[in-house]
């Protein structure tokens, strides 16, 4: 009797410390946002970095492939490089850790001639299970990154040059550079950027379109929050002004001109090819 009353109450312990748990991993997804502000005087432990990266490698993956490798840049003349190839974005350099993700299939068609087999199927949908496959483990480390109070970005433009990160990060044939996370200790945490709305987003059985309503409010909300985040007012006056200034098409038509687009496509889809990812059978 006594026996099972402590074992009732080591269960309700147990239950609550799990409950506990998974809301701190809850709020840590939900309250995330990109840091762009780190604290270039703080290192972060090899301890630490080596658990962000099992995290990545612990994603799942399709039929367990693991098309997927992740480079860690210390060496200043690769990051000098890479830092060039994005743009120069200034924070960059103030992340201690930079770690390259990369879709992969060569270890996994190596494997296999290495066991007697030579294939390469490696057409799109190989192609497609490796992005997702990558952004997996991409997504996994960002957020053991927060859980041990660390900020990161992604850096997404090494796959406007994916040749050039070929050349400086010596990537094999079937392998791509599909981003950079940089991670560090943020100075400050930014409120965080906002998203559409749940139920624009989320349908039930089947596919709901985006109303005008829909877009304007989100991005209102949007304009909101930028005003925030730069120490402004954002007063519904200025909101209102600021959204009919630069509608949700200018300002997205603006980030990707259809001149870049056109040439960053094709370059990608003729590298994307040569690096023998979408051969057909
Ligand atoms: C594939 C990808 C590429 C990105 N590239 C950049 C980049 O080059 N520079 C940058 O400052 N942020 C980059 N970001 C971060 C996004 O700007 C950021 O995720 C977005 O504004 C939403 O903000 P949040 O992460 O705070 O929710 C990238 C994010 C992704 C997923």
């Amino acid at each position: 009797m006594k026996g099972t009353l402590i074992f009732k109450m080591f269960g309700v312990i147990l239950a609550g410390w799990i409950l506990m748990e998974s809301s701190c991993l809850l709020s840590l997804i939900l309250e995330r946002t990109s840091i762009r502000n780190f604290d270039k005087n703080r290192k972060v432990p090899e301890k630490i970095l080596e658990n962000i990266l099992l995290a990545g490698i612990r994603a799942p993956s399709a039929g367990n492939i693991q098309p997927r490798t992740f480079i860690v840049v210390n060496d200043e003349t690769v990051k000098e490089r890479l830092y060039e190839l994005c743009g120069n974005q200034p924070f960059m350099n103030d992340a201690p850790v930079w770690i390259v993700i990369c879709v992969d299939l060569h270890r996994h068609l190596k494997a296999a001639k290495l066991t007697g087999v030579e294939y390469d199927f490696t057409g799109v949908l190989p192609y497609t299970f490796g992005v997702l496959d990558a952004a997996l483990s991409l997504e996994n480390m960002v957020i053991a990154a927060e859980a041990f109070g660390l900020g990161s970005v992604i850096i997404g433009s090494v796959i406007e040059h994916a040749e050039k990160a070929r050349e400086i990060l010596k990537l094999s044939k079937h392998c791509l550079a599909l981003s950079i996370v940089c991670i560090g200790y943020p100075k400050a945490k930014p409120e965080r950027v906002e998203k559409w709305d749940y139920g624009v987003i989320v349908c039930e059985n089947r596919y709901k379109d985006v109303s005008a309503e829909n877009v304007s409010t989100y991005w209102k909300k949007r304009i909101s929050s930028t005003l925030r985040r730069s120490g402004e007012e954002a007063s519904e006056e200025a909101v209102e002004k600021l959204s009919k200034e630069r509608t949700y098409g200018e300002a997205y038509s603006n980030h990707y001109t259809e001149r870049f687009i056109k040439t960053a496509n094709r370059k990608l889809m003729e590298f994307i090819t040569k690096q023998g990812f979408l051969k057909d059978v």
